[in-house]
């Protein structure tokens, strides 16, 4: 699938329109939520660590963007009773959702899988698709509240071809593929909601300094330099497209 590298957001590309980010504390959820806000969204903050998302928060207002709310959550320890909980405060708040970047990440470890401890595979997996399936189970309703919404989910390279040592990272960008495909397909005959995948492909952040230590960081894109696909996605000239699986960047050479 093709990239929007080059798509220029109109200014108001986002206006009036409710948008949950997680993991918007850092690296490409902050670049997002700051993208998002800069466009016209009222954007929630969604992320583990309050400092993070309070910083967002200051800047969000200190460029002049409608005024945005945090909403602190960890995936490993959050259960259903916190997403159905987190339902019915947005419900009560906002009424409806015209977006979700499903975007916070674990790394886990780069290891063989013979040494891959299996309660750091079970976190990856918490965080990165169980946790974000059962908070879109509980979301759905005020997805299909608005007139045009879009689910992104967050997927990764090692999520279309599988990579040696990667492990669970790179099976539950496999299951992210998966459950849009599921979800898109249960959702074919609501065409307000769509739902895609979105690979960043590879980006300057914590988390790609963490896997490529020796890399030199100015062979990389920044988070702020891929947000044009994030947008398309997001907003209206996206619409009507769903079930895909797309890229923020071309591939690197
Ligand atoms: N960077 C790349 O090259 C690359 C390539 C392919 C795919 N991706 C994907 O892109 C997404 C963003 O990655 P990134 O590079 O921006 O990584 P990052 O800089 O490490 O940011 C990850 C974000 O997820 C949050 N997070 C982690 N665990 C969480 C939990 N248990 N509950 C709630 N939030 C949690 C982090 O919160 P804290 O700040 O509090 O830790 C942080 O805001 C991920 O889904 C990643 O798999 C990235």
């Amino acid at each position: 699938m093709s990239c929007k590298i080059d798509y220029q957001a109109p200014a108001d590309l986002l206006a009036n329109r409710i948008i949950l980010v997680t993991g918007a504390g850092d690296g490409i959820g902050r670049a997002a939520a700051l993208a998002y806000a800069r466009h016209g969204a009222t954007v929630i903050l969604l992320g583990r660590t309050i400092a993070k998302l309070e910083k967002v928060y200051d800047e969000i207002e200190a460029a002049g963007g409608p005024q945005p709310a945090i909403f602190p959550l960890n995936f490993e320890g959050a259960t259903l009773k916190d997403y159905q909980d987190m339902a019915q405060t947005l419900n009560t708040e906002f009424g409806r959702l015209d977006g979700i970047l499903h975007n916070a990440g674990l790394l886990g470890r780069i290891t063989p899988f013979e040494q891959y401890n299996p309660e750091l595979w079970a976190q990856v997996m918490q965080v990165n698709i169980n946790g974000p399936i059962w908070m879109t189970q509980a979301l759905l309703p005020l997805t299909e509240a608005s007139e045009d919404a879009s689910i992104i989910f967050t997927s990764s390279s090692v999520g279309r071809k599988g990579r040696a040592y990667w492990g669970a990272y790179s099976v539950s960008k496999f299951a992210t593929e998966g459950f849009m495909e599921v979800l898109a397909d249960e959702l074919d005959n609501q065409p307000n909601v769509r739902v895609n995948t979105l690979n960043p492909g590879a980006t300057l952040t914590q988390m790609r300094r963490t896997a490529y230590p020796g890399e030199d960081p100015e062979t990389l894109r920044t988070p702020e330099d891929i947000m044009p696909t994030y947008l398309w996605l997001m907003g209206p000239d996206s619409t009507g497209i769903s079930g895909e699986k797309w890229d923020a960047q071309p591939p690197r050479s």
